[in-house]
């Protein structure tokens, strides 16, 4: 299992139209859907959503996060999915979350607005390693915060 351990990263944009609330709905739903399916699958990980666009980070054994990433390309709340990176890795970098989400907070906000600011605010501009490394952070501050 250990031998396997890889790490996928990929952004896209946010094709859910409608007001906050059913913007909302929808992400409950999707981080409902992630954290079931992800504990099953040894899959860890977290999601960001800013400025009209989504990053995520899947961490666990390749083939389930292969599977993952198949039925997230095909869903339709999504568009331009595009694959940052598929690296091995010696360890988890979210081992507390099937599925953490950052960037509904005001801080979490400001804080992708000065990594966003070197990237135009434009996440496709953004690496894996950077989106990575952001996503790790927010969810460390998450962590210290709750
Ligand atoms: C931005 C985004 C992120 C998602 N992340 C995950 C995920 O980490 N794990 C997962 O199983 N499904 C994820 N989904 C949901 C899948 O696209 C799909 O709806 C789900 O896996 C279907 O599972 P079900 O057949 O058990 O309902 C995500 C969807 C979106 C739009």
């Amino acid at each position: 299992m250990t031998a396997s351990l890889h790490r996928l990263v990929y952004y896209s944009r946010n094709h859910i139209s409608g007001d906050a609330a059913a913007f909302a709905a929808h992400v409950d739903d999707i981080l409902a859907r992630s954290r079931t399916n992800n504990a099953r699958d040894g899959i860890t990980g977290a999601l960001l959503f800013n400025a009209g666009c989504f990053a995520q980070v899947l961490e666990g054994p390749l083939a389930t996060i292969e599977a993952a990433f198949e039925r997230i390309q095909q869903d339709e709340r999504h568009g331009e999915v595009a694959l940052l990176a598929l690296d091995p890795i010696a360890a988890r970098s979210f081992p507390n979350w099937a599925m953490g989400f950052v960037g509904a907070s005001d801080r979490d906000a400001d804080r992708f607005q000065t990594v966003g600011a070197s990237s135009g605010f434009d996440p496709s501009r953004l690496s894996g390693d950077e989106i990575h490394t952001l996503l790790r952070d927010l969810t460390i501050e998450e962590e210290v915060a709750a």
